[in-house]
């Protein structure tokens, strides 16, 4: 019989006295600063490209949020093509966001709790059909009406801009966007390229994290390990 790999939640390594807990403090206050005109509850973690860190930023930052501020916050997977909360969570195979998103299932339903008692997360959960096509305004829209009624904070991950659709429609619903930039990787234009397409849609760019791949991770999350591939399938039908 096949055993599956049980992998440990980020949380019960993640160092907060780091100098990567303390770059995540900073991060936080600096949007704390950003909501004196308008209060960003809800902020969408996005990229130019796939691999650039967004998964592990948006749940380093729904983990530093909690932990400073005690709100209530939620950390919604909505990378339905290539979902990583649950591994970064230790939660495997579950039912999430894409499954309230065709209506087989609801938020409650869906929300699973984490070492850290005011921290939710939402996991991806499945889709049958290509995600675009679920992503309909008034259900998305009904969704961030609820998660806004039930958590202060809603930290969101998403796929990347330039080869996906999907974030640019979901981005019309958050308060504020990070752009996530791995160093040294990904080029100049490419960065411009997607900062335009969200500043042309009026989306409101909260700034730019510069991931320049400090090991904050152990090997076992590394996708070489985990098998984890790329959707080209899914991706040409966008
Ligand atoms: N600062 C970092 N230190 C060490 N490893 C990192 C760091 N940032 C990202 N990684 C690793 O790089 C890979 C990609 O990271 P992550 O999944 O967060 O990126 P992503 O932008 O969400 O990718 P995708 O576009 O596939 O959703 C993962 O294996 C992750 O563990
Ligand atoms: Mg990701």
């Amino acid at each position: 019989m096949k055993r599956s790999k049980v992998i440990p939640s980020i949380l019960s390594f993640y160092n907060k006295e780091s100098s990567v807990g303390t770059e995540f403090r900073r991060l936080y206050s600096n949007i704390k600063n950003l909501s004196t005109n308008r209060k960003l509850q809800t902020i969408m973690v996005t990229s130019a490209m796939v691999g650039e860190g967004k998964s592990l930023t948006s749940s380093l930052l729904a983990v530093t949020i909690a932990e400073l501020t005690k709100l209530k916050v939620a950390l919604v997977d909505f990378d339905l093509r290539r979902p990583k909360i649950n591994l970064y969570f230790g939660i495997g195979e579950s039912e999430g966001i894409g499954n309230v998103l065709s209506g087989e299932s609801t938020l409650k339903l869906v929300s699973r709790k984490t070492i850290i008692p005011n921290l939710t997360v939402i996991p991806s959960g499945r889709l049958k059909g290509v995600p675009s096509d679920f992503l309909d305004q008034s259900t998305v829209a009904n969704i961030f009406q609820e998660l806004r009624f039930y958590f202060d904070y809603v930290i969101i991950d998403s796929p990347p801009i330039i080869p996906i659709s999907d974030p640019l429609l979901l981005a019309e619903h958050v308060d504020g966007v990070l752009l996530v930039v791995r160093g040294g990787t990904t080029q100049r234009e490419v960065v411009q390229r997607a900062a335009n397409l969200l500043t042309n849609s009026k989306i409101n760019v909260l700034g730019v994290i510069l991931n320049d791949f400090e090991e904050v991770l152990p090997y076992y999350y590394k996708e070489k390990y985990y098998g984890y591939h790329y959707h080209q399938k899914v991706l040409k039908s966008d």
